[in-house]
Formats: structure tokens, sequence, C-alpha cells
């Protein structure tokens, strides 16, 4: 899998090219994404002279991800095989613009790592996608985590870290994941007449993935599941295609798509802001009661709502920001898993076999109990190595 990339150049990059500028970062949502920006001057090729496919001038190779392939699909949704094209055509590094956006792939795993590596103590990107960036600035917001740089991400990181990636916190999450799975596994069976056969199983995921998170997060279901979805529910996926979208097109004409953008990111952001109130007016309730909660016992929304270093705002922005990247990289992983088990029927059955003999039939998984799956982890990891996220 090739890697997008904002670039200090990496070993084989830095031998061959003599980078003059500072390259923008064009994150594609797709494909995994790195956010160092180093000038570095050496001796070698300018980086003019570095490799890629010309493109247009303003729209620079934009329209090669919006043909069409046929039966609906647009050359867009086969971004892998593009990649691969383009590293057959210009080797295993190359450049090109996208509008403004001018991005580096770098295709060798090591220099992937070496650039990870070297990425320094705090995230440089720069800059955001832009109609983001505009959408912020006219609603009068704040970036979260998933944009901020050098010391102001450090800040908000290290609070949200105390809530995330530590495998006791993450125990107290068991409860709420498992009723979402249990809803997945309902919705699942009660999809009419299947045969075995799960039409629309990419939807079921990404809705249980979206409550998954949300649940953690916000605290609140989303109703993905249910008969009459919630607003929020079915406007947390928002169309891809606009991270591509100069900003400055928006001054002169507003596209369908941009609109969308724009209410759908507002309707996340209100349901976020009625989350907080929510919130707000249940703590207030314990205080008036004197019930006061521990800071480590404290949900994820409760936790940052309680502390004094992170404003409201912040506070919704973040959650947004954790939203988003979470939801499709957490359901395309479980969907890539499936299909890879399905794939492998004999190692299917050595999963099946290794979960019964760890949890009794209807029994809920606990940390516990995955600790008592290695093969599980395993096909997790192994589908995170060779399958894009
Ligand atoms: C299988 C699931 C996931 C995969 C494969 C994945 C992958 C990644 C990758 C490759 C990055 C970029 C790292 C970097 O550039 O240094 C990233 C960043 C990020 N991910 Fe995930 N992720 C997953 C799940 C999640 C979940 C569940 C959440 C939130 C609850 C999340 C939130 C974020 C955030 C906020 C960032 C930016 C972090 C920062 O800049 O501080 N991801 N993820």
């Amino acid at each position: 899998m090739a890697s997008w990339l904002a670039v200090q150049p990496s070993r084989t990059l830095r031998s061959v090219y003599k980078v003059k500028q500072p390259l923008n970062l064009w994150k594609q949502t797709v494909l995994c994404s790195a956010h160092t920006q180093t000038v570095q001057e050496t001796s070698g090729k300018s980086f003019d002279e570095m490799p890629g496919p010309k493109g247009l001038p303003l729209l620079g190779t934009f329209l090669d991800y919006t043909k069409d392939l046929g039966e609906g699909v647009r050359s867009s949704q086969r971004m892998h095989e593009m990649q691969q094209q383009r590293v057959q055509q210009y080797g295993p590094i190359f450049r090109e613009k996208i509008f403004g956006h001018q991005t580096v792939t770098i295709s060798n795993p090591d220099d992937v790592e070496y650039l990870f590596r070297n990425e320094g103590k705090w995230p440089r990107r720069d800059p955001p996608f832009p109609l983001w960036e505009k959408y912020k600035e006219d609603r009068d917001q704040v970036r979260g985590v998933g944009f901020l740089n050098g010391e102001e991400w450090y800040r908000i990181r290290r609070i949200l870290n105390m809530k995330m990636l530590r495998p006791k916190v993450a125990e107290g999450y068991a409860e709420p994941l498992n009723d979402v799975a249990s809803d997945l596994v309902a919705q699942i069976k009660a999809i009419p007449g299947t045969d075995g056969i799960i039409p629309s199983l990419e939807d079921e995921l990404f809705k249980w993935s979206l409550e998954s998170v949300g649940t953690v997060l916000f605290e609140t279901r989303f109703g993905s599941f249910s008969k009459s979805p919630s607003l929020e529910a079915t406007n947390s996926q928002i169309i891809q295609i606009v991270f591509l979208f100069p900003a400055w097109i928006d001054k002169f004409y507003r596209f369908k798509s941009v609109q969308e953008f724009y209410d759908h990111m507002d309707i996340i952001h209100n349901f976020g802001d009625m989350c907080i109130n929510k919130k707000m007016r249940e703590i207030q309730g314990r205080l008036d009661k004197e019930d006061i909660q521990d800071e480590d016992a404290a949900e994820f929304l409760t936790f940052l709502i309680s502390r004094e270093d992170i404003s409201f705002k912040e506070i919704t922005s973040n959650l947004i920001e954790l939203l988003f990247p979470a939801i499709e990289t957490t359901s395309f992983t479980t969907l890539w898993t499936l299909y890879l088990l399905a794939r492998n029927p004999d190692l299917q059955k050595q999963l099946h076999d290794e979960v019964t003999s760890v949890l009794k039939p209807g029994e809920h998984a606990t940390p516990a109990a995955l600790q008592k799956m290695p093969f599980l982890r395993g096909c997790v990891k192994e589908t995170l190595r060779t399958s894009c996220s």
C-alpha cells in the first residue's frame, strides 16, 4: 500500500532529490497519511525533477480522480489501483498536484518508516483541507487534534490521551460497546430473506462503527440502527471529494456538494453542542446532590467537561475530529478482516474455535476474555498489515 505524505525527504528521497520548498499536505482519507514538513538542503536532484503526472493548470490531476470506470464506479473509489499505476509509471517516489495541493507519494515501506521515525516531537501539517478550514473560519470554530500543530497540538493531545490509548481506561467502554455489538447482530439477523448473504454489510458495519465511537465519545447513541435513524446518524458521512476543493472557488460559486458538506458539519456540530449541554445539566444535577465523580471513573465527555484546561468550543471540535477518522478506519478494518476470514475458511475455523473456547454461547466479551484470544488479535493485526483501512 502506498502512503500519501507531505514529507521531509526520506532516505531514498533525500539521496535523489534536493528539496527546494516545503510541501503542502493533502491528506487522502482512504490511504494512510503523515504530517511532517521540513526543508532540508541536500545534494541531489531538485524537487522539480521529481517524476509525476503533469496535470492541468489550476485543476492539476483532479480529473483523473473523477473518471467513470463503468458500473457506477468512479476512479476515486479505486485509489489503490491508481496508486499502483502511478508507481509503475513514475517509480516509488512521485509527486502530483491536485488543485493547489502538492503531494509526494512514497511507496517503499522502509521510506515510510524512516519518515515516521523522523517526524520530530510534534506534528507540523499545513494546511489542512482548505474547505474544512474555511468552514471553521465561517463558523468561528477552532481546530481540533486532527489538524493542530506543534505545542498547541500537544496541549490538547495530552488531555485526550488521558482517556484514550490506555488499556485500563478502554476497559470501561466494554459495556456500551457490547450493547452496540448486540444491536448490530440483531440488525443483521433481521435483514429479510438473506439466505446467509448480507447485501449491505459495509453499511451495517459503518453504522456499528459510528454507534460504537459515538457512544464512547459523546456518551450518547446516534440511533443508526433505529427504524427512523436520527439526523445525526444519517449525516455523519461527509462527502470526501469536497476535501479536495480549493476554498477560493466557494467565494465565487457554492457547489451543491460544498453546501451539503456545510449542512452535514452544522448538524454534527449542533449534535456535539447538544450533548455537551445535556451532560452539563447531568453533572450539575449530580453536583447539586453532592454526588462527586472521580476523574478516573468519568466517561469521555464528562471527563472533558469537568476539566478547566479545555474550552467547550475545543471539546466539540475535538469530539468531531475524533469521530470522523474513527468511523471508516474501524468499519473498513472489520470489513477486511471478515473478508480475509471468508477467503481462508481454515483460519476462520481456528478463530471460531478460539472464541467458543473462551466464551459461552451468548456471552459478551470482556477485556479479560479478549486477553485469552491471541489469534483474534493476530487476525486484526494481519489485516491492518496487509489491507488498507
Ligand atoms: C483500525 C482503526 C484505525 C486505524 C487503522 C487508524 C489509523 C490512523 C493513522 C494511520 C493515523 C495517522 C497517524 C500519523 O499520521 O501519525 C491516525 C490518526 C488519528 N486517528 Fe486513527 N486509526 C484508527 C482508529 C481510530 C479511532 C477509533 C479513533 C478515535 C476514536 C482515531 C482517531 C485518530 C485521530 C484523532 C488521529 C490524529 C491524531 C493526532 O494527530 O494526534 N483513529 N489514525
